[in-house]
């Protein structure tokens, strides 16, 4: 190989390690205001239940409801695309981080669901139709916003343990 082949060898693997650093930077940065985002939705969620049953903001119920789902499916595409990829070539050895990725996606599909049911539970307070009982709405609430702020606790441990 000659000096200048070397050279020009050297500066594609430089380019190569650069733009993989520059991706991982901009998808954990992306990770971050997902997690942000996610946990405003939390803060929303527990205004909510807390102001049950007669001081409930019927706009900002709304507001939620439209947004729950979107918020939720753009944190899972993220997480589930870019950023668990990123632990798995940085810690693909590890079975503790394999077991808990498959953990996180689990509860991905299960915070959807619930999400559709905290989206109509809501949708039917905020307007009147078919409400279901304050203590029964705020128990659902409680349920859903408590399992998703240890769940993006849990992964933000994650990403910062494995790519600390
Ligand atoms: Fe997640």
């Amino acid at each position: 190989m000659t000096r200048q082949t070397v050279q020009f060898e050297n500066k594609v693997a430089l380019k190569g390690l650069g733009l993989g650093i520059m991706a991982t930077a901009k998808t954990l940065s992306d990770f971050e205001k997902a997690s942000i985002e996610q946990s405003v939705l939390c803060d929303d969620l527990e205004r909510i239940a807390d102001a049950l049953p007669d001081d409930v903001d019927r706009g900002l119920a709304l507001r939620v409801a439209e947004k729950i789902s979107i918020v939720l499916d753009r944190a899972h595409d993220l997480e589930e695309n870019e950023v668990f990829p990123i632990l798995e070539a940085r810690a693909h050895e590890s079975a503790l981080v394999q077991t808990a990725l498959n953990r996180f996606r689990n509860e991905h599909q299960q915070d959807a669901c619930f999400a559709e049911e905290v989206r109509e539970a809501l949708i039917e307070f905020a307007t009147g139709t078919r409400a279901m009982a304050p203590d029964a709405l705020g128990y659902m609430l409680r349920g859903f916003f408590v399992s998703l702020r240890r769940h993006i606790s849990v992964e933000r441990e994650m990403v910062d343990l494995v790519l600390a």
